[in-house]
């Protein structure tokens, strides 16, 4: 190469015309390599070779201008003087490319003024909002969340609750049995051999704490108080409109101890509902004599709403037989039971007028909660 013959020490001249052939081959080279640059470390490689300050390709043309002609000297300079602006710019416009393009020439440039995609947030469904709420406010008024199996056995859900075998409560016109007692031997039936079913009310779990805690006693554990609640889902085979669906929520609650009063069960219902709406000014807690298998005496509880009142549940003394079915001494201990119903409560907050809202899903409803 001709240029580079002079670097070791030989002295002759080149022409001008060599030297600007040379560097418009430089210069066309340069171009070729900055254009076919994929990503920002092949155009570093290329910067190297062709801009280098030491062992670059340009640098070593420019020694090659001590060789041109004195005369000629002013116009080879200009030329190199050019053609390295030349390839600067090539160099300068390969780095925007790769910048803008996000590394690859193939992509669309990215247009940062458009509008960005709005982040969509999940939340809890409006009924654990309010299971989450009941727990807290019980909590608070000493009550231990529960759990119970939404499988009951007769036993549970029926007979230790004082509901008789003739009482039309166990009607399979009001209850999801499972199957019919012996028509496939043990299937669908509990340890006694009736039906099983899904619960048709949570009462079923003050049965299964309460004989827990008459086990912990004999074996030498905790006597009461029992104070729990228990909050989940119970079936009945209603017709869905606006008020019913076949699968609800209640919320239970038992206490029993020494000396527990009906006075005990209203004051702490009262506060409940008044803790729970405590936005509401002059909330009003209403109860109406009723009946019960499992309570005695028993009441209906309803709350003042829109200028009547609106029932949310029943409640009252347990029965001496329940606490006998369990294990205790009716003359020993007393205790009061209440079960409301979940939805009831959260449409009366949220002005809910369809309970099957709560259960369609739609998120247009569920993302204003
Ligand atoms: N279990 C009753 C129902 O489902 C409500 C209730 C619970 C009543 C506890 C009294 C005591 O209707």
């Amino acid at each position: 190469m001709v240029i580079g013959l002079s670097i070791i020490g030989y002295s002759f001249t080149v022409s001008l015309q060599d030297f600007i052939a040379e560097l418009d081959s430089l210069a066309a080279d340069a171009q070729g390599a900055f254009d076919d640059a994929e990503d920002t470390t092949a155009l570093e490689a290329a910067r190297v070779e062709f801009l280098g300050a030491k062992a670059g390709r340009l640098k070593a043309a420019q020694k090659g201008m001590g060789s041109v002609d004195k005369p000629d000297k002013p116009t080879a300079g200009q030329k190199f003087n050019a053609v390295k602006k030349t390839i600067e710019a090539a160099f300068d416009t390969a780095t925007a490319r790769l910048n803008n393009s996000g590394g690859s020439q193939k992509h669309d440039a990215f247009d940062v003024t458009l509008p960005g995609k709005p982040v969509q947030l999940g939340r809890l469904h409006p009924i654990t909002q309010t299971i989450n709420r009941m727990k807290e406010i019980m909590g608070r008024l000493g009550f231990t969340a529960v759990e119970g199996p939404e499988i009951e056995d007769d036993w549970h859900n029926f007979e230790a609750l004082n509901i008789p075998l003739s009482h039309p409560a166990r009607d399979p016109l009001d209850n999801f049995y499972l199957a019919t007692a012996g028509a496939q031997g043990n299937i669908g039936a509990g340890p006694d051999g009736k039906p099983l079913l899904l619960r048709s009310q949570t009462s079923t779990v003050q049965i299964r704490v309460m004989e827990q805690a008459t086990a912990n006693t004999v074996a030498g554990g905790a006597k009461p108080p029992v104070r729990i609640v228990s909050l989940g889902r119970v079936y009945r085979p209603d017709t869905a409109d606006a008020t019913h669906y076949p699968m609800f929520h209640q919320i239970e609650g038992l206490l029993v101890d020494h000396g527990v009063t009906m006075a005990d069960l209203k004051s702490v219902l009262r506060m409940f509902c008044q803790s729970y709406y405590g936005d509401i000014e002059d909330l009003h807690v209403r109860f109406r004599p009723s009946f019960f298998p499992f309570t005695e005496p028993s009441v209906e509880v309803d709350i003042n709403w829109r200028g009547g009142w609106m029932e949310i549940g029943g409640a009252g003394m347990v029965d001496p037989n329940v606490l006998r079915a369990v294990g205790y001494d009716p003359e020993e201990v007393t205790g009061f039971a209440f079960g409301m119903g979940v939805e009831r409560i959260a449409m009366r907050q949220h002005h809910i007028t369809d309970i099957r809202d709560l259960y369609t899903n739609d998120v247009r409803f569920l993302a204003q909660f």
